[in-house]
Parts: C-alpha cells; structure tokens; sequence
C-alpha cells in the first residue's frame, strides 16, 4: 500500500467536472510528479488530498487511514504538508521569523517548545535561503519565497510533502539545486507529490508521473515512458506528431503553438521526443 492514495475521485463545482475519477498514488521515499494542461484538474486534486476541498465522490487514503472527510490540520498533524501555487507567508514578517513560526504551529499544540534557533537556521541553510534570513518575505524574489513555503512546510517535518508549482521562479541553478534538494528529502523516506510545469524538472527528479487531462488520469508510469506516451503528447499539444506531420504535407504548415493547451516549456520538450 501506499503512502497516499486517491481512489476514483470526482470533483464537480456546478456544471463543471474538475476531477473526473482519478485514481493515482504517491509512495514514501519517492518523487511523484502530477502534471497535465492548465485547468486539468491538479490542484483540486491538491485540495482534495490536503482536505481544502470535499470530493463530490470518491477516496483519500494516507498512512493506512482513510481521510477523505478528516479536516486540514489533523491531515496536518499525520504528516501531511503542503505548500501553494499562490504564496502564503506572512509578508512583513522576516525569513526566518516566517520559519519559526512555522515552527511554533507544529509544536505549539504539544509542548510550546520554542524552536532552538539552530534549527530554524539549519533549515534555510537546507533550503538554500540562509543569506535572506533577516529579510522581510515580502522583499524576496518569488523563487526564494516558494524555498521559503518549503521550509515552512519542512518545519513540520511532514512524512509527505504536497508541492503544487515549487520550481516557478527559479533559475537554473536554482532549479537544479532544487532538485537535488526534493531527491535529499526522498532519500530520508519523504514522500513528495509535486504539480509542476518545469519538464526537465519532472524527468529529472521525478520516480514516477501521473498525467491528468480533463480531470482523468491518461497516463501513469516512469518519465521515459511519460515522455514517450501519445495520448501525453496529445493532451499538451493537441495532436499527435503522426497528425502533425500529416498535416504539415497537406497545408505545410503546422505550428506546435497554436494548440488547445499553452504551455510552451512541455511542447517543446515532448516534440523533440524522436517516435
Ligand atoms: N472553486 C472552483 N469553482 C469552479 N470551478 C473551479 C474551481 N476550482 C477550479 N475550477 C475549475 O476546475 C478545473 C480544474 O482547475 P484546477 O484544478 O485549478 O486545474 P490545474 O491546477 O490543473 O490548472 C478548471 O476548469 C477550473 O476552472
Ligand atoms: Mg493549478
């Protein structure tokens, strides 16, 4: 079994279906990458798993237990974490003050144990945003405050990690020190569940990848066979490279662009996928 499951969840809001029976899971100790077109259904899935959102149908299984209706914060306190693809820190605070609160949060409803500083501090250190610790949160350049969410996250020492966008923002030696970071946190037996459009991110750190369109689960398995899979290319680009180049003999022009879904970063690297 593992660590999370989701079990034929549905999600309608009004007339429309966000999440249309999805079925996936994510294991300890391994990097699970969800992605799939904008407005494919990720982060209500997020909200489903984290407890934001009530599934109109459907099951939320973590740690051997089913929380399907258990609230945020007990789902919090069993080792769920999470971070959001919109910021959530407290912006007039400092770096390190939004991590020892963090801290604060998850200990205070034990113990009011104050965090010793060297753990606040060794864990900016972790995430690699030490140098900003006495800046306010709202200064910071966008990559660092997603670092920041992340070490916030961490300060609950969660056992899965839901990160919905984590990399946006990021520069490349950013993102790759990023990636190093996620496959440290595996490596201890987090497990880590990651929406997120960097594809060479995704290839890279991911074990496994489950692709959502239309709020379905079209693909799942390892990134050479995500990448390799037509239904995938089809759903970000919205053909096939075999139409495609069908198209391309009869009016000479097909262009990758002008597809149903945007997303620029995974068309080109799908399209350069040889078939
Ligand atoms: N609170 C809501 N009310 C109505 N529709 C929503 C709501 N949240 C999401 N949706 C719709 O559900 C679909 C999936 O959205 P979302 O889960 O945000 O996709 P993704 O994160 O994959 O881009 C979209 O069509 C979106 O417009
Ligand atoms: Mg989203």
């Amino acid at each position: 079994m593992s660590l999370l499951e989701i079990d034929d969840v549905v999600v309608q809001f009004g007339g429309v279906t966000a999440v249309d029976g999805a079925s996936f899971a994510a294991g300890a100790g391994r990097i699970t990458g969800l992605i799939g077109p904008n407005g494919a259904g990720k982060t209500t899935c997020f909200n489903v798993i984290s407890g934001l959102q009530r599934p109109t149908k459907g099951a939320v299984r973590f740690d051997g237990r089913t929380v399907t209706s258990m609230p945020v914060h007990r789902r919090s306190k069993r080792g769920m974490g999470r971070t959001f693809q919109r910021l959530e820190a407290f912006g007039s605070l400092s770096v390190r003050d939004n991590v020892r609160v963090a801290f604060d949060i998850h200990r205070g409803v034990t113990g009011l144990v104050r965090p010793a500083a060297a753990n606040v501090d060794a864990l900016l250190e972790r995430v690699g945003i030490a140098a900003y610790a006495r800046e306010r949160a709202d200064a910071i350049p966008t990559g660092t405050a997603r670092l920041l969410e992340l070490a916030r996250c961490l300060a609950g020492d969660p056992k899965m990690l839901l990160l919905d966008e984590p990399s946006s923002g990021l520069d490349e030696a950013e993102t790759d020190a990023f990636g190093e970071l996620l496959a440290g946190l595996a490596a201890e037996g987090r497990g880590i569940l990651m929406v997120e459009h960097d594809m060479d991110l995704v290839m890279t750190v991911c074990d496994e990848i489950h692709v959502l369109d239309f709020g379905r689960v079209i693909a799942s398995g390892a990134p050479a066979d995500i990448r390799s899979d037509r239904r995938v290319q089809e759903a970000y680009l919205g053909y096939s490279e075999d139409a495609a180049d069908d198209a391309e003999a009869s009016t000479g022009d097909a262009d990758p662009a002008d597809t149903r879904h945007d997303l620029p970063p995974v068309a080109a690297e799908l399209s350069e996928v040889p078939r």
